[in-house]
């Protein structure tokens, strides 16, 4: 299997959209979200990602597989989204999105990538614990980090929830 890594284009959000809404079937029946009331990543902030050039497909065989897309804040980045089509899951695709989007984000001269996840599903906190990820404390948290936590309280319990952080 061989995994290409390429800057996503708005060409790409259909296919985004069918991948995130099948990724998040992981999630039936776990209790940690509504997956039928969950809002997709909006077409506006798909285009702020790839203007940012912070918007990476994941292409097996020629198909696409997964994304990851982020946004600036100041001289970090946010990983906003990570998903793999369950047909392609656990086989490498989104260790090497969040890997090359890592990359990216050291080229652009960011000082850390952040993200925020589930504290215990294997395919959250532990998956990016295994890629160099380490939690950060609450106290830690900086002003917009806040601010993503406060619109997240609105849909899910933020306790199940941990923020986390690699330096680049
Ligand atoms: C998170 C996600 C993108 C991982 O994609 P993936 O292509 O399956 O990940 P990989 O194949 O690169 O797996 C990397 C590691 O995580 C582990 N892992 C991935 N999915 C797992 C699962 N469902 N159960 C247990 N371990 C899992 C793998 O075993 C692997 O560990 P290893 O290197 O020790 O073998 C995918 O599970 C997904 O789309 N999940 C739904 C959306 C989501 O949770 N996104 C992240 C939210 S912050």
């Amino acid at each position: 299997m061989t995994i290409v890594l390429r800057a996503a284009t708005l060409a790409d959000i259909p296919r985004m959209h069918q991948i995130e809404d099948d990724a998040g079937e992981l999630f039936a029946g776990l209790g940690l979200i509504d997956i039928e009331d969950m809002a997709l990543v909006s077409i506006g902030d798909h285009g702020h990602a790839i203007d940012a050039g912070l918007s990476l497909i994941a292409e097996v065989d020629g198909r696409a597989a997964g994304f990851a897309i982020g946004a600036r804040h100041g001289e970090d980045v946010y990983l906003h989204e990570l998903d793999v089509d369950r047909a392609y899951q656990k086989q490498g695709v989104g260790a090497a999105l969040v890997t090359a989007f890592v990359d990216l984000a050291r080229r652009q001269g960011a000082g850390a990538v952040y993200l925020s996840t589930f504290r215990d599903p294997p395919w959250n906190a532990p998956f990016y614990r295994k890629l160099g990820f380490r939690d950060v404390a609450r106290g830690d948290y900086l002003p917009w980090m806040i601010a993503i936590e406060t619109e997240q309280a609105k849909f899910l319990d933020i306790a199940t929830r941990v923020f986390m952080r690699v330096e680049v």
